[in-house]
């Protein structure tokens, strides 16, 4: 198969195209597919000419840091959950995402995420105990909370956002989330996180809900805004 790569030297370079030839078992997953591409010394795109390895990131390999967040064949994915046999046709694009900086070809900067949570001072974990509610509907939204606890931060959810652009005032799906955990857990902060809720999600979301068909957690944006809503 061609592997078409946008490659990217350093964060103020100029993007580029550049084609490798690949012949791998269905069962790799994108991730394999890089780490061979970049397993020679020698390596060369489809034309023979010599070229450099790809820069991309990893960590875990089992769809749980976030690191390897791309964007393949056109849909925000993690490299290490995505697999050959199930890409159609025999050319497989690979893209940065588009909506945080580049530092090199498939490696993005996307500490914004953390430094929107850090200046609101969402972060979940707060917990006051007593503070909830208590019973059986503690219980039923625990079974939420456990849910929503599952975000890796990757920021697929905010590269297929219709609304978010490059870590200005809307914060994206991962923080409403994190708004309903913290909301939840702590209901002294009930007032303050309404106002962060409504400034920096609520007011912007047009709806389109694309953050759920990306997310690798499968996590329910729509039950904590209509949980939050409700409270
Ligand atoms: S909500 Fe899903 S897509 Fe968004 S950062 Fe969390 S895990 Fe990733
Ligand atoms: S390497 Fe950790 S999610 Fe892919």
């Amino acid at each position: 198969m061609k592997v078409k790569v946008l490659r990217q030297q350093s964060p103020v370079s100029e993007p580029y195209w550049e084609v490798f030839d690949a012949d791998v078992p269905g069962d790799m997953s994108v991730a394999g597919l890089l780490d061979h591409l970049n397993y020679h010394d020698d390596i060369v795109d489809e034309n023979g000419k010599p070229t450099t390895r790809i820069g991309w990131e990893c960590s875990c390999l089992q769809g749980i840091c976030g690191s390897c967040a791309m964007v393949i064949n056109g849909i925000p994915a993690l490299a290490c959950e995505t697999f050959v046999r199930d890409l159609k046709g025999s050319e497989i694009t690979i893209q940065p995402l588009q909506k945080f900086p580049v530092i090199h070809d498939l490696l993005t900067d996307r500490s914004v995420i953390y430094k929107n949570l850090e200046k609101e001072n969402i972060f979940i974990g707060e917990y006051k105990p007593g503070s909830e509610e208590n019973g059986k509907k503690a219980q039923k939204e625990h079974v939420h909370q456990y849910e929503i606890a599952k975000c890796i931060k990757c920021g697929l959810c905010l590269e297929v956002c219709p609304n978010y652009v490059n870590g200005q005032n809307f914060f994206g799906a991962m923080f409403a989330n994190d708004c309903y955990l913290v909301a939840a857990r702590n209901t002294d902060k009930r007032r303050e996180i309404k106002e962060l809720y409504d400034e920096h999600f609520g007011s912007t979301c047009s709806k389109s809900l694309s953050c759920m068909d990306v997310c690798p957690m499968k996590i329910p944006t729509i039950a904590s805004m209509a949980k939050l809503n409700r409270r």
